[in-house]
């Protein structure tokens, strides 16, 4: 806590510093002056928040982010700093804001997540007073701050009219990613890497990549979402894990809510909602992947292959060929895998 209030004494005073209206302490986030929304949104989740789904790279990546915390003063001892910036780059709904929310709970903090359209929603000439008054308030105590989809600010930039408030809101960005006190965390995310400016790029201690999730974490995704209702789909999981291949986690949620809620009303059987659900998806598969759905459809199911090639679009010369040939076709899709 000291080191943070410290740390914080040595900032300059840059021209837009000077217009930050919140100088008496308060613990109450900022809001914009014109709209009264709120800069930040807070989030104080507990410790023992559900760990995120994320490949083994990110999970050693986060741990060693949280064990340099919990262990500063051994880093100090060798004149090192913990982490302080990094950004999470990745497509929409793999987890980038909901790790940041576990990284904050991890490490006993609250999350304050700049929300931008309030910043931006106010009298042209006050953003950057109000992305000030939001990263000062975010340093004065502890905590994780999130500049969630960081990209809105360079995106803006081509719209002439505001180039000269967006280019201050970088500006201002750019100081604080470099001055942030070693107290707190910065995170940032964005699913637009191409757009951020690739001065602010550089400044970050830290860069994550998040993917779309591997056929292991889809069925661990699906086996999470559908909770309670697990035994109930229990016999679906693999086909649902090949039909979900290529969705984000957020995307298999919304699916796998979907089919919980149906149930629960009583609209549809299991093997009904299933079906259903197949036939909106394999149009989207690729050739080879609808054969590889069909015939663990046939397989497991205990629907008849006539079924299966209804719902699949797959021949029934096609499916019995490789329900024949199990042991063929593994070994080929093996080697396709490898190629
Ligand atoms: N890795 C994951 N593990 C478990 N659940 C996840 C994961 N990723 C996403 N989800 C689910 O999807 C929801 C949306 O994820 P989140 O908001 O973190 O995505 P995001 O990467 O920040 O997307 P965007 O780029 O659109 O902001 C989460 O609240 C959670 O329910
Ligand atoms: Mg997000």
């Amino acid at each position: 806590m000291d080191l943070f209030l410290r740390s914080k004494a040595h900032r300059s005073s840059g021209p837009l510093r000077k217009a930050t209206p919140i100088a008496a302490p308060t613990h109450e986030p900022p809001v914009d002056d014109e709209s009264r929304l709120s800069l930040l949104k807070v989030f104080r989740d507990s410790k023992d928040q559900q760990h995120p789904l994320l490949s083994i790279e990110i999970e050693d990546s986060l741990n060693q982010l949280i064990q340099e915390r919990h262990q500063s003063a051994r880093l100090a001892s060798s004149g090192l700093n913990p982490t302080r910036s990094a950004i999470f780059v990745g497509p929409p709904g793999v987890g980038k804001t909901l790790t940041a929310r576990w990284v904050a709970a991890k490490l006993g903090v609250p999350l304050y997540v700049l929300d931008l359209t309030a910043v931006m929603s106010s009298l042209l000439g006050r953003s950057g007073t109000n992305l000030r008054a939001a990263l000062d308030f975010a340093k004065r105590s502890p905590c994780v701050l999130l500049l969630d989809e960081i990209d809105a600010i360079a995106k803006r930039r081509s719209d002439e009219s505001d180039v000269g408030e967006l280019k201050r809101l970088v500006t201002v960005i750019l100081q604080e990613v470099d001055e942030w006190p070693v107290t707190g965390l910065l995170l940032a995310a964005t699913n637009h890497p191409e757009l951020i400016d690739s001065a602010l790029w550089r400044r970050f201690d830290l860069v994550i990549e998040f993917k779309m999730p591997e056929p292991a974490t889809v069925k661990a995704a699906v086996k999470r979402f559908l909770g309670p209702d697990l035994p109930l789909f229990a016999r679906w999981i693999d086909v649902l894990t090949a039909a979900f291949a290529g969705k984000s986690f957020s995307d298999i949620e919304r699916d796998i809510q979907r089919f919980r809620r149906a149930l629960a009303l009583g609209t549809g059987s299991d093997a009904e909602l299933i079906q259903e659900f197949i036939k909106s998806r394999v149009v989207s598969l690729e050739r080879q992947a609808r054969i590889e759905l069909a015939v663990m459809l046939a397989k497991e199911s205990r629907l008849s292959q006539h079924s299966v090639s209804d719902i699949t679009g797959v021949s029934r010369d096609t499916i019995r060929k490789y329900t024949a040939d199990q042991v063929g076709s593994r070994s080929a899709s093996r080697k396709r895998g490898a190629a």
